[in-house]
């Protein structure tokens, strides 16, 4: 049985991570499934309810700045910049582990992930557990980031012992991931914190190539797996905005819906508004692709334009949503 609460009721959940048990929390990016990161069972315990591949590894979670220091056994003057700047907040810092961290919730690396959230329900969960929570996305493996607690329950319900529901998540897209454990700091999953923010504290921080293509041999495990994937089949459509209206209406049947951007008709479709700026577009995807879902919608053509920023974040989910599957309007005839 799975208990669903508020942040007013921390204590039993935080007594359940002690415990060995799991307990969803919210955070600034994505609601996170939690369990004791030193716990092998526990973290087991993780892999099992999302049905996740166990060699995909896990970000520790932790409260204070210091506790990097027991988590790991080396760490470099750029991530120590990086945390300056970052910590807390939604950057997750891969370095070497130490000896305490087990090869369950690292999937066997010589590495660990750490992140530090800003968000204070999942701060005072960590503080009053005790201990450090290993969580990933509170989502059934390949399916969209949870970014409320209704959509949590449609996937977890039955699958954990608590959910903490923390309403509508600020970012909306899960933490940017820096590989510090080598002499390059290195971007393996673009988020909330933009390359151009690392830059100035980093110059010579690289964007890893698998980020905008599919790639064999990813250094992040999770990058090879598919993702954020609604039931819908997705399309991504790029170029002019008069080109893209003119494609995507020349395919409206009535199962269609349109992801739009910066506004759009298109009759005879479910049609639902990413935003005004890629910040808007971020904080609801995962959102918006659940709920074509939830209206019936069997394809999805999704709007977008390269805008830098935290669109690469946005470029790398939808792309991945849509299996990579995009067409450029510009080059069609219609
Ligand atoms: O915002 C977030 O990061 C959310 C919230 C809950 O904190 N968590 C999250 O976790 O997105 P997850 O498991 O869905 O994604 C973690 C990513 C995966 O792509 C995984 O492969 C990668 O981080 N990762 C974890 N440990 C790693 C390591 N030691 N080396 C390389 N990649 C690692
Ligand atoms: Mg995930």
């Amino acid at each position: 049985m799975t208990k669903i609460i508020t942040a007013d009721n921390l204590d039993e959940a935080a007594q359940c991570i002690a415990n060995g048990g799991t307990v969803v929390f919210p955070t600034e990016t994505v609601y996170g499934l939690g369990a004791d990161a030193l716990n092998d069972e526990a973290v087991r315990s993780i892999f099992a309810a999302k049905g996740r591949p166990a060699d995909n590894p896990l970000i520790v979670h932790i409260a204070n700045r210091e506790d990097v220091y027991k988590l790991t056994s080396k760490v470099s003057e750029d991530a120590e910049m990086l945390m300056d700047r970052f910590f807390p907040g939604p950057l997750t810092l891969i370095m070497a582990k130490a000896p305490c961290v087990g090869g369950v919730v690292t999937a066997g690396l010589d590495t660990v992930a750490i992140r530090m959230p800003s968000n204070p329900i999942a701060h005072e969960l960590i503080e009053k557990s005790g201990c450090f929570i290993a969580a990933p996305s509170a989502n059934l493996s390949g399916s969209p980031s949870p970014t409320v607690a209704r959509h949590v329950i449609d996937d977890m319900d039955g699958r954990v012992d608590y959910i903490i529901d923390g309403g509508t998540s600020q970012v909306g897209l899960e933490s940017t991931v820096v590989d510090v454990s080598g002499d390059i700091p290195e971007i393996l999953r673009p988020g909330k914190i933009t390359y151009e923010e690392l830059r100035e504290v980093v110059p010579g921080i690289v964007i890893n190539k698998g980020i905008l293509q599919e790639t064999e041999k990813p250094k992040s495990p999770g990058m090879k797996y598919k993702h954020y994937s609604p039931k819908a089949d997705v399309t991504v459509v790029m170029g002019s905005k008069d080109n893209i209206q003119k494609f995507i209406k020349s395919r409206i049947t009535d199962k269609v819906g349109v992801l739009t951007y910066k506004g759009g008709t298109y009759d005879g479709a479910f049609v639902i508004n990413a935003g005004n700026n890629m910040e808007e577009y971020a904080n609801g995807l995962f959102y918006n692709l659940r709920l074509f879902d939830e209206n019936g919608v069997d394809t999805v053509y999704a709007e977008f334009a390269d805008e830098g920023g935290i669109g690469l974040a946005v470029k790398n989910r939808l792309f991945k949503s849509a299996g990579h599957k995009a067409v450029n309007a510009d080059n069609i005839n219609l």
